[in-house]
């Protein structure tokens, strides 16, 4: 079953409070954070990681891809696609084992990777609005696997 929930962000601080408040919601399985340049997807998972406990910055792994995370006892990875000329790059840095295991994948610019990601079990749209954004929350994973 699927869960639409629309969020109204005002400034950078709501964005990251709603990847705060996601980082208690899901602890594993793959989350696409979907939206044009600037939409806010890395804010998102700045506030996602640091709610977990990460200090220090959080930037968009652009060019590595992917950028691996370990905080309270949960395996995080952060990837943004946005360079990724060609999905099956996807396969030569070996994403199956990133996938595969009990990792929390947050995952930017997913359409460049379509067929070789799986199933999200969240999904967040970002969209520009005025001075804000707005957020479209999408779960998409069996109700048991988060305590909505
Ligand atoms: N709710 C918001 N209202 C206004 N500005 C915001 C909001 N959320 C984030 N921003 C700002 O938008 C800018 C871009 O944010 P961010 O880098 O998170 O976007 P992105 O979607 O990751 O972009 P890219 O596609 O380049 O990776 C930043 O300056 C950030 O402070
Ligand atoms: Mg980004």
């Amino acid at each position: 079953m699927k869960t639409i929930e629309t969020v109204r962000l005002e400034n950078e601080a709501a964005t990251e409070q709603l990847g705060a408040n996601l980082a208690h919601r899901v602890r594993q399985g793959t989350v696409f954070l979907v939206g044009q340049l600037g939409a806010g997807k890395t804010s998102l998972a700045r506030g996602w990681l640091r709610a977990l406990g990460h200090e220090g910055a959080v930037k968009s792994p652009t060019y590595t891809l992917v950028e691996p995370y370990e905080l309270a006892g949960q395996v995080l990875y952060h990837f943004d696609l946005y360079r990724l000329e060609d999905p099956e790059e996807l396969e030569l840095i070996g994403v199956r084992d990133y996938f595969d295991g009990a990792a929390l994948c947050l995952v930017e610019w997913p359409e460049r990777g379509r067929g070789f990601l799986p199933e999200p079990v969240l999904r967040v749209d970002l969209a520009v609005t005025g001075t804000g954004r707005e957020a479209s929350v999408q779960w998409l994973a069996a109700e048991a696997s988060h305590d909505n």
